[in-house]
């Protein structure tokens, strides 16, 4: 019978039966797959997993030390942080174009993965949170999104290069098992339970060039946005939402004072699948107040916007 419990004991014991005494490496991304895979092979097989974080400095606020505190604090697990931001903005120094600044993160994503990798000694396993469905889009090699997501995190190379086999516990779990798991294992239920974050994180959120000053902008939108979602009770009856930086100003008058500042639009949906997406109907009320609450308390931002495109023919993300 199904239940978290026994697919953990299970799980548990074909790790074990898999990788024997070698050594693991995981790379942690903050996502829900790859963070039930690190506490499930941290009980699994402990001090034999080490994880590596990549942090591009394109995380939500707070998400990076979150990781840290969760995985290295409470948990005990072996986690190398590596703080990349700088590599990644200097990378991405003048680019604007949406296809290629996905390409430019997600190449430095896996060399710098690939860089901590080999200072590792004597590592050969590498775990991947690979779960059903994505099993399911690589066999049908279709070229669409969801399969263009994945290999952003796909260190593709390595196995390879480093003569690593690999290890996949999550291969034949849905979701929602993997979530369930997740919860089971004690990792925290806002961690499990967040909307999905792109791999490219802000870089797809910040329109045209990214620099440290519109990601600095747009995690204290954003933060207002999702702290207002979970307290009115709205985040778990969206899909997915998030704040967009627009690299536009438009003029306002605050005080006495006339201001020239960026926008930052709003966007909430929801969604089954993730191809089709109709946008939430937002309380006005609510969208008020964040709307307020954005314009006061981010320097920079005095005008809001909130998106009403359904997918299609506009995506979820604006990038
Ligand atoms: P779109 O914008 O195509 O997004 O409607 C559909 C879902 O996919 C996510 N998404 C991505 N995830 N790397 C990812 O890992 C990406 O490059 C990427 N682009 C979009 C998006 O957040 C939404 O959940």
């Amino acid at each position: 019978r199904w239940s978290p419990g026994n697919i953990i004991t299970d799980s548990i014991a074909r790790v074990r039966e898999q990788v024997g005494r070698d050594n693991v490496l995981l790379g942690l991304s903050g996502g829900v797959d790859s963070s039930v895979v690190g506490a499930l092979l941290h009980r699994a097989i402990g001090d034999q997993l080490t994880c590596v974080f990549v942090d591009h400095g394109l995380l939500r606020q707070g998400e990076g030390d979150q990781v840290m505190e969760t995985f290295a604090q409470h948990m005990g697990v072996r986690v190398i942080r590596v703080n990349a931001e700088e590599r990644f903005l200097t990378a991405l120094k003048g680019e604007v174009d949406p296809e290629r600044k996905r390409k430019i993160i997600g190449r430095l994503f896996v060399e710098v993965f690939e860089e901590e990798a080999a200072k590792l000694q004597g590592i050969r396993w590498l775990a991947q949170g690979t779960i059903y469905p994505d099993v399911i889009e690589s066999a049908g090699s279709r070229t669409g999104k969801a399969h263009v997501i994945k290999s952003h995190h796909n260190v593709g190379g390595l196995p390879e290069k480093m003569n690593l086999k690999l290890c996949e516990p999550l291969r034949e779990l849905f979701k929602d098992e993997v979530r369930k798991l997740g919860v089971e294992l004690g990792l925290p239920r806002e961690m499990v339970y967040r909307h999905p974050f792109p791999g490219p994180g802000l870089g797809v959120r910040i329109l045209g060039e990214v620099t440290k000053q519109y990601a600095d902008l747009l995690r204290k939108a954003d933060t207002i946005f999702l702290d207002e979602l979970r307290k009115h009770d709205l985040y778990d009856r969206t899909s997915q939402a998030f704040a967009v930086f627009l690299p536009v100003r438009s003029v306002a008058v605050m005080g006495d004072g006339r201001r020239y500042d960026y926008v930052i639009a709003l966007r909430a949906v929801e969604t089954i699948d993730f191809m089709t997406a109709r946008w939430s109907r937002l309380p006005y009320e609510f969208l008020d107040l964040v709307a307020r609450r954005i314009c006061n308390e981010v320097d920079g931002i005095s005008r809001v916007t909130y998106d009403i495109s359904g997918k299609p023919p506009a995506t979820i993300e604006w990038e």
